[in-house]
């Protein structure tokens, strides 16, 4: 999974947690770190740096990938777009393409992170990702309601977390290679 955050404490990595713990038992996560990656450049890009290759093999290794991210502005924040950039090239190898993804977003903002979702899910589409329509996940919450083990402590959206991570299982083994 990515978090569009470069925030220490952020919300949409308890939530990246919370989605983790309420997945089947027989998935494996692992958090694919973006923050440091430098803004992406054509010059930068001729001899790929070590930390935007480490990216694209992380993506290209798992059988599918989880977008947890807030909104800035109304659109996608910088760190999870400048990540989709580094994987979408070089051209002709776009990691994303066919990959089974899945998005999320947490806020305590009115709309749930939903403007940026759907900015999201355009740039997914361009890339020929497989991306999982439904459940969405809107999330309207606030540090404090996730607990120490990093589940929701509101029962609807505990409950939610677990349909989309079963769905998202689903999703994984329609596409299974
Ligand atoms: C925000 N925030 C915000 N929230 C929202 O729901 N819609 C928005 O458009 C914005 N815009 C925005 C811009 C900028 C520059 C900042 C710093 C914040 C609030 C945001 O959702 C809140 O800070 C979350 O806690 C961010 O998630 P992380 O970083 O804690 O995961």
């Amino acid at each position: 999974y990515l978090v569009g955050s470069a925030s220490e404490d952020s919300l949409n990595r308890r939530l990246a947690h919370a989605l983790v713990a309420a997945a089947p038992s027989s998935m494996e996560f692992v958090e694919a770190p973006i923050v440091d990656l430098p803004f992406y450049r054509p010059e930068l890009a001729r001899e790929f740096p070590e930390i935007g290759a480490r990216l694209k093999e992380t993506v290209e290794g798992a059988d599918g990938v989880i977008l947890v991210t807030p909104e800035y502005n109304r659109g996608v924040p910088a760190v999870l777009r400048n990540a989709l950039d580094w994987l979408s090239r070089p051209m002709g190898l776009n990691s994303l393409t066919g990959k089974p993804v899945m998005i999320a977003g947490a806020t305590p903002g009115a709309v749930g992170t939903a403007v940026a979702q759907s900015e999201l899910r355009t740039v997914l589409g361009f890339l020929n990702a497989h991306l999982m329509g439904q459940p969405e996940l809107y999330i309207r919450i606030r540090k404090e309601q996730f607990d120490e083990s990093g589940r929701a402590t509101t029962p609807g959206t505990q409950e939610l977390l677990e349909r989309a991570m079963g769905a998202f299982e689903a999703h994984l083994a329609s596409f299974a290679r």
